[in-house]
Protein backbone atom coordinates (compact mmCIF):
# COMPACT_ATOMS: atom_id res chain seq x y z
CA UNK A 1 0.00 0.00 0.00
CA UNK A 2 1.45 3.34 -0.84
CA UNK A 3 2.00 5.89 1.94
CA UNK A 4 -0.32 8.20 0.79
CA UNK A 5 -3.07 5.58 0.35
CA UNK A 6 -2.56 4.85 3.66
CA UNK A 7 -2.52 8.40 4.88
CA UNK A 8 -5.08 9.18 3.32
CA UNK A 9 -7.14 5.87 4.94
CA UNK A 10 -6.07 6.87 8.33
CA UNK A 11 -7.15 10.57 8.04
CA UNK A 12 -10.74 9.30 6.84
CA UNK A 13 -10.82 6.71 9.74
CA UNK A 14 -9.98 9.63 12.26
CA UNK A 15 -12.06 11.72 10.62
CA UNK A 16 -15.00 9.72 10.40
CA UNK A 17 -15.03 8.20 14.50
CA UNK A 18 -15.08 12.07 15.30
CA UNK A 19 -17.98 12.66 13.01
CA UNK A 20 -19.91 9.70 13.92
CA UNK A 21 -19.24 10.29 17.28
CA UNK A 22 -20.32 14.20 17.01
CA UNK A 23 -23.41 12.91 15.06
CA UNK A 24 -24.68 10.96 18.04
CA UNK A 25 -24.37 13.18 20.31
CA UNK A 26 -26.49 16.16 18.24
CA UNK A 27 -28.89 13.11 17.32
CA UNK A 28 -29.19 12.83 21.59
CA UNK A 29 -29.21 16.32 22.07
CA UNK A 30 -31.58 16.99 18.82
CA UNK A 31 -34.43 18.62 20.96
CA UNK A 32 -31.59 20.86 22.69
CA UNK A 33 -31.38 25.04 21.93
CA UNK A 34 -30.49 26.08 18.49
CA UNK A 35 -27.40 27.19 19.84
CA UNK A 36 -26.13 23.39 20.96
CA UNK A 37 -26.91 22.44 17.06
CA UNK A 38 -24.90 24.95 15.75
CA UNK A 39 -22.01 24.19 18.27
CA UNK A 40 -22.31 20.24 17.45
CA UNK A 41 -21.85 21.33 13.76
CA UNK A 42 -19.15 23.82 13.92
CA UNK A 43 -17.32 20.82 16.84
CA UNK A 44 -18.30 18.02 14.04
CA UNK A 45 -16.15 20.07 11.54
CA UNK A 46 -13.11 21.07 13.14
CA UNK A 47 -12.87 17.72 14.95
CA UNK A 48 -12.79 15.90 12.46
CA UNK A 49 -9.96 17.66 10.74
CA UNK A 50 -7.83 17.74 13.90
CA UNK A 51 -8.13 14.13 14.89
CA UNK A 52 -7.59 13.77 11.07
CA UNK A 53 -4.29 15.67 11.58
CA UNK A 54 -3.59 14.53 15.02
CA UNK A 55 -4.45 10.02 13.91
CA UNK A 56 -2.08 10.61 10.78
CA UNK A 57 0.88 12.59 12.89
CA UNK A 58 1.13 9.61 14.96
CA UNK A 59 1.10 7.01 12.28
CA UNK A 60 3.97 9.26 10.79
CA UNK A 61 6.43 8.13 13.71
CA UNK A 62 7.22 11.78 13.64
CA UNK A 63 9.63 12.84 17.34
CA UNK A 64 7.89 12.89 20.84
CA UNK A 65 8.32 16.85 20.71
CA UNK A 66 7.35 16.89 17.18
CA UNK A 67 4.24 15.28 18.13
CA UNK A 68 3.57 17.45 21.13
CA UNK A 69 3.96 20.48 19.05
CA UNK A 70 1.14 19.06 16.62
CA UNK A 71 -1.10 18.50 19.86
CA UNK A 72 -0.60 21.84 21.03
CA UNK A 73 -1.13 23.59 17.34
CA UNK A 74 -4.22 21.20 16.84
CA UNK A 75 -5.60 21.81 20.40
CA UNK A 76 -4.97 25.80 20.26
CA UNK A 77 -6.52 25.91 16.35
CA UNK A 78 -9.49 23.70 17.22
CA UNK A 79 -10.56 26.21 20.96
CA UNK A 80 -10.01 29.24 18.10
CA UNK A 81 -11.99 27.60 15.48
CA UNK A 82 -15.05 26.88 17.98
CA UNK A 83 -14.94 30.63 19.22
CA UNK A 84 -15.08 31.74 16.29
CA UNK A 85 -18.06 29.21 15.24
CA UNK A 86 -19.47 30.68 18.17
CA UNK A 87 -19.45 34.19 16.85
CA UNK A 88 -20.32 33.52 14.29
CA UNK A 89 -23.61 31.41 14.99
CA UNK A 90 -24.93 34.21 17.27
CA UNK A 91 -26.47 35.63 13.85
CA UNK A 92 -28.64 32.67 13.56
CA UNK A 93 -29.45 32.30 17.59
CA UNK A 94 -30.34 35.94 17.55
CA UNK A 95 -32.58 35.91 14.18
CA UNK A 96 -34.19 32.56 16.27
CA UNK A 97 -34.56 34.74 19.37
CA UNK A 98 -36.15 37.58 16.89
CA UNK A 99 -38.72 35.46 15.43
CA UNK A 100 -39.62 33.76 18.73
CA UNK A 101 -40.16 37.13 20.52
CA UNK A 102 -41.84 38.32 16.77
CA UNK A 103 -44.32 35.13 16.52
CA UNK A 104 -45.35 36.08 20.41
CA UNK A 105 -47.10 39.53 19.54
CA UNK A 106 -49.47 38.19 16.57
CA UNK A 107 -52.93 38.79 17.24
CA UNK A 108 -51.95 41.26 20.31
CA UNK A 109 -52.02 45.04 20.21
CA UNK A 110 -48.18 45.95 19.51
CA UNK A 111 -47.18 46.46 15.78
CA UNK A 112 -44.90 43.92 14.44
CA UNK A 113 -41.89 44.53 12.39
CA UNK A 114 -39.87 42.06 10.17
CA UNK A 115 -36.87 40.84 11.17
CA UNK A 116 -33.88 43.80 10.02
CA UNK A 117 -31.13 41.36 9.67
CA UNK A 118 -30.45 37.44 9.76
CA UNK A 119 -30.42 34.49 6.98
CA UNK A 120 -32.90 35.14 4.62
CA UNK A 121 -34.88 32.09 4.76
CA UNK A 122 -35.25 33.36 8.61
CA UNK A 123 -36.01 36.84 7.59
CA UNK A 124 -38.70 35.22 5.41
CA UNK A 125 -40.29 33.48 7.90
CA UNK A 126 -40.22 36.89 9.81
CA UNK A 127 -41.74 38.90 7.16
CA UNK A 128 -44.62 36.28 6.96
CA UNK A 129 -45.28 36.52 10.20
CA UNK A 130 -45.69 40.26 9.88
CA UNK A 131 -48.01 39.91 7.72
CA UNK A 132 -50.40 37.02 9.12
CA UNK A 133 -50.20 39.44 11.64
CA UNK A 134 -51.36 42.54 9.75
CA UNK A 135 -54.39 39.95 8.39
CA UNK A 136 -55.51 38.82 11.54
CA UNK A 137 -55.57 42.89 12.78
CA UNK A 138 -57.47 43.68 9.90
CA UNK A 139 -59.62 40.19 10.64
CA UNK A 140 -60.11 41.47 14.25
CA UNK A 141 -60.95 45.15 13.39
CA UNK A 142 -63.64 43.72 10.61
CA UNK A 143 -65.28 41.52 13.50
CA UNK A 144 -65.27 44.44 15.70
CA UNK A 145 -66.47 46.55 13.59
CA UNK A 146 -69.47 44.14 12.52
CA UNK A 147 -70.11 43.18 16.18
CA UNK A 148 -70.85 46.71 16.81
CA UNK A 149 -73.11 47.57 14.08
CA UNK A 150 -74.67 44.23 15.07
CA UNK A 151 -75.25 45.72 18.56
CA UNK A 152 -76.66 49.04 17.37
CA UNK A 153 -78.90 47.36 14.70
CA UNK A 154 -80.84 44.85 17.04
CA UNK A 155 -81.12 48.14 19.32
CA UNK A 156 -82.67 50.63 16.59
CA UNK A 157 -84.35 48.01 15.08
CA UNK A 158 -86.21 46.80 17.91
CA UNK A 159 -86.76 50.41 18.52
CA UNK A 160 -88.39 51.16 15.12
CA UNK A 161 -90.34 47.91 14.99
CA UNK A 162 -91.45 48.76 18.54
CA UNK A 163 -92.53 52.38 17.62
CA UNK A 164 -94.84 51.14 14.62
CA UNK A 165 -96.29 48.22 16.86
CA UNK A 166 -96.92 51.04 19.37
CA UNK A 167 -99.17 52.57 17.12
CA UNK A 168 -100.41 49.64 15.26
CA UNK A 169 -101.71 48.46 18.79
CA UNK A 170 -103.14 52.26 19.76
CA UNK A 171 -105.17 52.38 16.57
CA UNK A 172 -106.33 49.31 16.62
CA UNK A 173 -107.41 49.70 20.08
CA UNK A 174 -109.47 52.77 19.28
CA UNK A 175 -111.13 51.10 16.83
CA UNK A 176 -112.17 48.25 19.10
CA UNK A 177 -113.32 50.67 21.72
CA UNK A 178 -115.45 52.29 18.52
CA UNK A 179 -112.82 55.63 19.53
CA UNK A 180 -111.86 55.84 16.32
CA UNK A 181 -113.62 59.03 14.53
CA UNK A 182 -112.42 58.29 10.97
CA UNK A 183 -112.34 54.75 11.24
CA UNK A 184 -110.90 54.62 7.17
CA UNK A 185 -108.13 57.02 8.01
CA UNK A 186 -106.98 54.98 10.64
CA UNK A 187 -107.40 51.55 8.47
CA UNK A 188 -105.17 53.54 5.89
CA UNK A 189 -102.39 54.53 8.41
CA UNK A 190 -102.52 50.96 10.09
CA UNK A 191 -101.75 50.13 6.30
CA UNK A 192 -99.15 52.14 5.98
CA UNK A 193 -97.15 51.40 8.90
CA UNK A 194 -97.60 47.33 8.04
CA UNK A 195 -96.05 48.59 4.39
CA UNK A 196 -93.27 50.06 6.28
CA UNK A 197 -92.07 47.13 8.62
CA UNK A 198 -92.50 44.70 5.83
CA UNK A 199 -90.05 46.76 3.78
CA UNK A 200 -87.78 47.06 7.38
CA UNK A 201 -88.00 43.00 7.64
CA UNK A 202 -87.24 42.27 3.50
CA UNK A 203 -84.32 44.58 4.46
CA UNK A 204 -82.80 42.69 7.45
CA UNK A 205 -83.88 39.65 5.53
CA UNK A 206 -81.45 40.70 2.51
CA UNK A 207 -78.82 42.40 4.81
CA UNK A 208 -78.39 39.07 6.47
CA UNK A 209 -78.12 36.75 3.74
CA UNK A 210 -75.32 39.24 2.46
CA UNK A 211 -73.97 38.89 5.58
CA UNK A 212 -74.25 35.51 5.98
CA UNK A 213 -72.51 35.15 2.53
CA UNK A 214 -75.95 33.37 1.19
CA UNK A 215 -76.33 35.53 -1.50
CA UNK A 216 -76.67 33.86 -4.85
CA UNK A 217 -76.05 36.16 -7.43
CA UNK A 218 -76.95 35.55 -11.13
CA UNK A 219 -74.42 37.63 -13.48
CA UNK A 220 -75.32 38.50 -16.84
CA UNK A 221 -74.96 41.67 -18.96
CA UNK A 222 -77.20 44.17 -17.86
CA UNK A 223 -78.26 46.91 -19.97
CA UNK A 224 -77.30 50.10 -17.40
CA UNK A 225 -79.80 52.53 -19.34
CA UNK A 226 -82.58 50.29 -18.98
CA UNK A 227 -82.36 49.37 -15.61
CA UNK A 228 -81.79 53.21 -14.67
CA UNK A 229 -85.01 54.06 -16.45
CA UNK A 230 -86.96 51.48 -14.79
CA UNK A 231 -85.59 52.38 -11.29
CA UNK A 232 -86.25 56.25 -12.05
CA UNK A 233 -90.06 55.38 -12.86
CA UNK A 234 -90.65 53.59 -9.65
CA UNK A 235 -89.47 56.71 -7.58
CA UNK A 236 -91.64 59.24 -9.90
CA UNK A 237 -94.02 59.34 -7.59
CA UNK A 238 -92.46 60.71 -4.54
CA UNK A 239 -90.27 62.91 -6.90
CA UNK A 240 -93.25 64.53 -8.43
CA UNK A 241 -94.42 65.01 -5.08
CA UNK A 242 -91.92 67.16 -3.95
CA UNK A 243 -91.36 68.17 -7.83
CA UNK A 244 -87.56 66.79 -7.94
CA UNK A 245 -86.67 66.29 -11.31
CA UNK A 246 -84.33 62.97 -12.11
CA UNK A 247 -82.36 63.10 -14.95
CA UNK A 248 -80.50 60.26 -16.16
CA UNK A 249 -77.77 60.70 -18.47
CA UNK A 250 -75.98 57.12 -19.40
CA UNK A 251 -74.11 56.03 -22.14
CA UNK A 252 -75.57 54.46 -25.13
CA UNK A 253 -74.72 50.48 -25.14
CA UNK A 254 -73.54 50.81 -21.50
CA UNK A 255 -73.47 47.12 -20.19
CA UNK A 256 -72.71 45.48 -16.41
CA UNK A 257 -72.13 42.17 -15.67
CA UNK A 258 -74.21 42.05 -12.39
CA UNK A 259 -77.43 40.05 -11.02
CA UNK A 260 -80.50 42.67 -12.22
CA UNK A 261 -82.37 41.96 -9.55
CA UNK A 262 -79.48 42.79 -7.23
CA UNK A 263 -78.43 45.98 -9.22
CA UNK A 264 -82.09 47.32 -9.68
CA UNK A 265 -81.80 47.46 -6.14
CA UNK A 266 -78.54 49.17 -5.81
CA UNK A 267 -79.94 52.14 -7.95
CA UNK A 268 -83.31 52.21 -6.86
CA UNK A 269 -81.94 52.64 -2.88
CA UNK A 270 -79.63 55.78 -4.10
CA UNK A 271 -81.85 57.46 -6.09
CA UNK A 272 -84.84 56.90 -3.25
CA UNK A 273 -81.66 58.43 -0.84
CA UNK A 274 -81.19 61.00 -3.35
CA UNK A 275 -84.77 62.16 -4.00
CA UNK A 276 -85.66 61.95 0.16
CA UNK A 277 -82.51 64.69 1.09
CA UNK A 278 -83.12 66.88 -2.24
CA UNK A 279 -85.25 69.82 -1.03
CA UNK A 280 -88.30 70.44 -3.28
CA UNK A 281 -87.85 71.24 -6.78
CA UNK A 282 -84.28 70.29 -6.90
CA UNK A 283 -82.37 67.91 -9.67
CA UNK A 284 -81.31 64.95 -8.86
CA UNK A 285 -78.51 63.28 -11.92
CA UNK A 286 -78.24 59.61 -12.57
CA UNK A 287 -75.12 59.45 -14.76
CA UNK A 288 -73.05 56.14 -16.07
CA UNK A 289 -69.68 55.67 -18.33
CA UNK A 290 -66.80 53.23 -18.96
CA UNK A 291 -64.24 53.58 -16.62
CA UNK A 292 -61.15 51.16 -18.16
CA UNK A 293 -62.42 48.29 -16.98
CA UNK A 294 -65.10 49.30 -14.88
CA UNK A 295 -68.71 50.78 -15.58
CA UNK A 296 -69.25 54.12 -13.54
CA UNK A 297 -72.29 54.55 -12.02
CA UNK A 298 -72.93 57.98 -10.19
CA UNK A 299 -76.13 59.50 -8.12
CA UNK A 300 -75.58 63.03 -7.78
CA UNK A 301 -78.30 65.17 -5.51
CA UNK A 302 -78.69 68.58 -3.87
CA UNK A 303 -79.01 67.28 0.13
CA UNK A 304 -76.32 70.38 0.75
CA UNK A 305 -73.19 67.93 1.49
CA UNK A 306 -73.10 65.55 4.24
CA UNK A 307 -70.88 66.25 7.46
CA UNK A 308 -67.45 65.26 6.86
CA UNK A 309 -67.58 63.20 10.21
CA UNK A 310 -70.26 61.25 8.73
CA UNK A 311 -69.08 60.56 5.62
CA UNK A 312 -67.48 57.10 6.62
CA UNK A 313 -70.57 56.14 8.71
CA UNK A 314 -73.12 55.99 5.95
CA UNK A 315 -72.16 52.88 4.94
CA UNK A 316 -72.89 51.26 8.20
CA UNK A 317 -75.59 49.16 9.04
CA UNK A 318 -78.94 51.40 10.89
CA UNK A 319 -76.74 54.65 10.72
CA UNK A 320 -79.46 57.36 10.35
CA UNK A 321 -77.39 60.19 11.12
CA UNK A 322 -79.31 63.06 13.38
CA UNK A 323 -82.69 62.48 11.62
CA UNK A 324 -85.76 62.58 13.57
CA UNK A 325 -86.32 58.92 14.37
CA UNK A 326 -90.51 59.06 14.08
CA UNK A 327 -89.72 59.43 10.22
CA UNK A 328 -91.47 60.45 7.39
CA UNK A 329 -93.17 58.30 4.76
CA UNK A 330 -90.25 56.86 3.02
CA UNK A 331 -87.39 56.74 5.60
CA UNK A 332 -85.94 53.17 5.88
CA UNK A 333 -84.20 51.92 9.23
CA UNK A 334 -80.44 52.62 7.87
CA UNK A 335 -80.53 49.79 6.17
CA UNK A 336 -80.41 50.56 3.18
CA UNK A 337 -76.91 52.00 1.98
CA UNK A 338 -75.71 48.88 3.95
CA UNK A 339 -77.47 46.57 1.50
CA UNK A 340 -76.26 48.77 -1.38
CA UNK A 341 -72.33 48.19 -0.18
CA UNK A 342 -73.07 44.70 0.64
CA UNK A 343 -74.46 44.24 -3.28
CA UNK A 344 -72.10 46.13 -4.82
CA UNK A 345 -69.10 44.74 -3.06
CA UNK A 346 -70.58 41.01 -3.71
CA UNK A 347 -70.13 42.02 -7.60
CA UNK A 348 -66.84 43.02 -6.89
CA UNK A 349 -67.52 46.37 -7.29
CA UNK A 350 -66.55 49.63 -4.74
CA UNK A 351 -69.25 52.17 -3.88
CA UNK A 352 -68.25 55.87 -2.60
CA UNK A 353 -69.55 59.07 -1.36
CA UNK A 354 -68.00 62.32 -1.48
CA UNK A 355 -69.67 65.88 -1.32
CA UNK A 356 -70.08 67.62 -4.53
CA UNK A 357 -71.57 70.97 -5.33
CA UNK A 358 -74.24 71.50 -2.80
CA UNK A 359 -75.06 68.42 -2.60
CA UNK A 360 -73.23 64.90 -2.66
CA UNK A 361 -72.43 62.05 -5.14
CA UNK A 362 -72.66 58.47 -4.48
CA UNK A 363 -70.16 56.39 -6.87
CA UNK A 364 -70.48 52.62 -7.70
CA UNK A 365 -67.95 50.74 -10.04
CA UNK A 366 -68.79 47.94 -10.88
CA UNK A 367 -67.16 45.46 -13.58
CA UNK A 368 -68.23 46.07 -17.46
CA UNK A 369 -69.24 43.59 -19.33
CA UNK A 370 -66.17 42.33 -21.51
N1 LIG B 1 -78.32 60.92 -1.01
C1 LIG B 1 -78.09 61.23 0.27
N2 LIG B 1 -77.85 62.49 0.62
C2 LIG B 1 -77.59 62.81 1.91
N3 LIG B 1 -77.57 61.93 2.92
C3 LIG B 1 -77.80 60.66 2.63
C4 LIG B 1 -78.08 60.24 1.29
N4 LIG B 1 -78.28 58.91 1.30
C5 LIG B 1 -78.15 58.53 2.58
N5 LIG B 1 -77.88 59.56 3.39
C6 LIG B 1 -77.65 59.50 4.85
O1 LIG B 1 -77.27 58.19 5.18
C7 LIG B 1 -78.22 57.60 6.07
C8 LIG B 1 -78.36 56.13 5.78
O2 LIG B 1 -79.01 55.93 4.55
P1 LIG B 1 -79.74 54.56 4.29
O3 LIG B 1 -78.81 53.48 4.66
O4 LIG B 1 -80.31 54.56 2.93
O5 LIG B 1 -80.85 54.55 5.40
P2 LIG B 1 -82.29 55.23 5.42
O6 LIG B 1 -82.58 55.66 4.02
O7 LIG B 1 -83.14 54.17 5.93
O8 LIG B 1 -82.16 56.37 6.37
C9 LIG B 1 -79.47 58.39 5.85
O9 LIG B 1 -80.30 58.35 6.99
C10 LIG B 1 -78.91 59.79 5.60
O10 LIG B 1 -78.58 60.42 6.83
MG1 LIG C 1 -82.27 54.70 2.27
Amino acid sequence: MSDMLAVVLIAAAWSGVAGAVCAAVAWRVRSASIRVALGLIAAAAIAGVLSGVVGTSRAMFLSDHDLRVVMVVCAVSGVVSIGCAALMSRVVVRAAQGLRELAGKIGGRTTVAALADGPRELRDVGTELARSHERLHAAQQREQHLERSRRELVAWVSHDLRTPLAGLRAMAEALVDGLAEDPRRYHQRMLAEVDRMTVMVDDLFELSRIHAGTLQLSLQPVGVRDLVSESIAGATEIARSRNVTVDGCIDAGLEVKADPGALSRVVGNLVMNAIRHTPDDGVVVVSGHHAGAMVELSVTDACGGIDDADVDRVFDVAWRGDQARTPEPYAGAGLGLAIVKGLVEAHRGTVAVANHLGGCRFVVRLPAQP
